[in-house]
């Protein structure tokens, strides 16, 4: 890789194989990549890129990392591409020659998928942390009706999720919250739905999203689990529309229209500019009725770090309150409250 962007790539790619995260899957695949980048002249991961990048002028080069990879794991999974790729015992030289294959013969299929899609993955613990504060605001602000709309939702996990009280019950433990867990309590839903880019995201790319390790195999075993007992506690059927949050007007459409309270908006922001960002949030904060609450959750370090912070929105205010910090974006291990909870649930 010889251009600039090629470069900053690159150095992407370096600090991704370093992310604790990679561990569980990825860093695999990321090392192959890294090799074919490191070739002298343009290669097949050049000309795919320089699609990639046409279509999609904004796109971070994590996110074209992390994209390129699942494309890589779709097609494998599907069409079974060479899964030595992902393999740590095949030699590095065979991995990186595999991949430069596939990559040169399947250059249209692969750039099709990363300009279509995002990096859709859910996961399963999430919901725990906007269970608890949403449930804290409603009991604090004695809010008889909740009508929530979770913005990027991906296949609509987290709406499916809230209430079900199995599915608290048994991801709850593994998440230790400093100095005090809020009690658990029902939102007073009355309605509830999801929005994502278009085309909405399907089970099969989500799959796809799980990094290829027994690690992510549990986790998606946690997504299936938790959606088969959203099917039995009756909360399955949730309206999901294809909607682009960076389409403002429309976005707020969807929120007057739905008369919508209180917005949910976890692991989407970060992918975009500060200003784009701001653009967002300030229209969510416009269209929703009062008393209203947002709620966004993002990586803490970019995607340097496995951790997560949680800030709110409320009644319409652009002040953001840091609400927690939780030690791990899949929502296990510690989450340390802070001020921001006192002033949402006061
Ligand atoms: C990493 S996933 C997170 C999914 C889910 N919120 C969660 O935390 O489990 C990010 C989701 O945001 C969606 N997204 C990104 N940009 C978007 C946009 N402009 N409009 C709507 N959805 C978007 C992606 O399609 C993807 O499904």
């Amino acid at each position: 890789m010889t251009s600039t962007r090629g470069e900053s790539l690159r150095a992407a790619l370096t600090d991704m194989l370093r992310h604790q995260q990679g561990n569980h899957g990825w860093a695999v695949l990321h090392e192959g990549l890294a090799g074919v980048a490191a070739a002298d002249g343009p290669t097949a991961l050049d000309a795919l890129l320089a699609e990639v990048w046409l279509k999609r002028p904004y796109i971070t080069d994590a996110h074209a990392i992390t994209l390129l990879g699942i494309a890589v794991q779709h097609h494998t999974l599907h069409d079974g591409g060479p899964s030595e790729v992902f393999d740590a015992k095949t030699p590095l030289p065979v991995r990186v020659r595999l991949l430069a294959g596939l990559l040169a013969e399947r250059r249209a299929e692969l750039t099709r998928l990363m300009a279509e899609h995002s990096n859709s993955y859910t996961g399963a613990r999430r919901f725990l942390v906007p269970q608890l504060v949403i449930g804290a605001f409603a009991q604090a602000r004695g809010i008889e009706r909740v009508r929530l709309m979770d913005l990027g939702t991906s296949i609509g996990l987290l709406p499916r999720q809230l209430n079900v009280e199995p599915v608290f019950d048994r991801f709850a433990p593994d998440l230790h919250w400093h100095p005090a867990a809020p009690p658990f309590r029902r939102i007073p839903l009355e309605y509830v739905c999801g929005v994502d880019r278009p085309p909405l995201p399907t089970l099969e790319w989500v799959r796809a999203c799980h990094g290829p390790s027994d690690y992510y195999e549990r986790r998606f075993g946690e997504v299936l689990w938790s959606l088969d007992q959203a099917k039995t506690a009756g909360r399955y059927d949730v309206p999901l529309r294809p909607l682009d949050l960076l389409d403002v007007r429309a976005l707020a459409d969807a929120l007057t229209s739905a008369r919508i309270n209180v917005a949910t908006c976890t692991f989407v922001l970060y992918q975009y500019a500060e200003d784009v960002r701001r653009r967002v949030i300030d229209t969510v904060l416009g269209a929703l009725d009062r008393p209203g609450l947002l709620l966004v959750m993002d990586p803490s370090h970019g995607l340097a770090r496995m951790g997560c912070s949680v800030h709110a929105y409320v009644d319409g205010s652009t002040e953001a309150l840091h609400v927690a910090d939780v030690s791990d974006a899949h929502c296990m291990g510690d989450v340390t409250v802070r001020p921001g909870m006192g002033v949402l649930a006061g």
